[in-house]
């Protein structure tokens, strides 16, 4: 794909080509001051996909998914959303092109309700659809529904999970980035997230998910990718990965 076509503008970028990629990332590098963290990073997301992102701590999940929308600048290679150049752009505008970003730690409004960070984060997608309500959200997650009113720091942390992936959901996102969505909750509050994450893949969203848990990956993803220092050490089906019993002790101790 040439980069040529790039900033034309969101009007022509909502008419997306079938061919390109709804997110395309090549040669990415990242550094934090002297660090060389994400070193040449490939990778594409075409529509309605679900593509995993896994490695160890520290390997630079974080960075590179932060450097793909625009919140960590990168200083080579490019990332394009459907078929717009966005490198360099800031992150409000490629937010605006249907990439919605559920962050580590969540990043709701704890001074807010419910009901505000929801409605807070509506508008229509890229097309111009409201696809997702806030009354559709408030069915996908009915404990949100019963909390309607809590501030956001009346919310379990579980709860703060279900309202940051509601908030993105709202967006309408063509493709939402999830970093850790399930990290430090109860096997039934994670099964939920699980499932949730089964609907927005259902629904034909794409999303990137970083998580640590192979068998919820393998299940939930189309495809997946291992970083191991900044680069991609493995990309391919999660059956592959998980048949491969060396790569998975090497690369993610399990
Ligand atoms: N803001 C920052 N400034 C400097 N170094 C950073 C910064 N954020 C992360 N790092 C370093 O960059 C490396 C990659 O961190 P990153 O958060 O991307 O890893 P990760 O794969 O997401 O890890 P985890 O699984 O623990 O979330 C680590 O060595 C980390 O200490
Ligand atoms: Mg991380």
């Amino acid at each position: 794909m040439s980069a040529g076509i790039a900033s034309s503008g969101t009007a022509s970028a909502a008419g997306t080509r079938a061919t390109a990629p709804l997110l395309e990332a090549r040669a990415v590098h990242t550094y934090y001051g002297a660090s060389h963290i994400v070193r040449g990073v490939d990778l594409a997301i075409g529509p309605g996909e679900t593509v995993g992102l896994m490695g160890r701590n520290g390997m630079g999940k974080t960075t590179l998914i932060r450097s793909l929308i625009g919140l960590t600048p990168i200083k080579r290679g490019s990332v394009a959303v459907g078929g717009t150049d966005v490198t360099g752009f800031a992150a409000s505008r490629i937010a605006r092109l249907g990439v919605s970003y559920v962050p580590e730690g969540r990043g709701i409004f704890a001074s807010l309700s419910v009901r505000e960070n929801l409605t807070l984060a509506a508008r229509p997608g890229v097309d111009g659809e409201r696809a997702w309500t806030l009354e559709r959200v408030l069915t996908v997650f009915p404990r949100l529904a019963e909390r309607i009113g809590n501030g956001g720091d009346q919310l379990s942390g579980g709860e703060q999970q279900m309202l940051s992936i509601g908030r993105a959901l709202m967006t309408n996102p063509r493709l939402i980035v999830l970093d850790e969505a399930t990290e430090g909750l109860a096997p039934l509050v994670r099964a939920e997230i699980w499932r949730t994450l089964a609907l927005i893949r259902a629904g034909g969203t794409a999303t990137l998910i970083v998580d640590k848990t192979v068998s919820a990956m393998a299940e939930a993803c189309d495809r997946i990718l291992v970083l191991v220092k900044g680069t991609v050490a493995f990309e391919g089906p999660p059956a592959t990965l998980v048949a491969d019993a060396e790569a998975m002790q090497r690369h993610l101790g399990v």
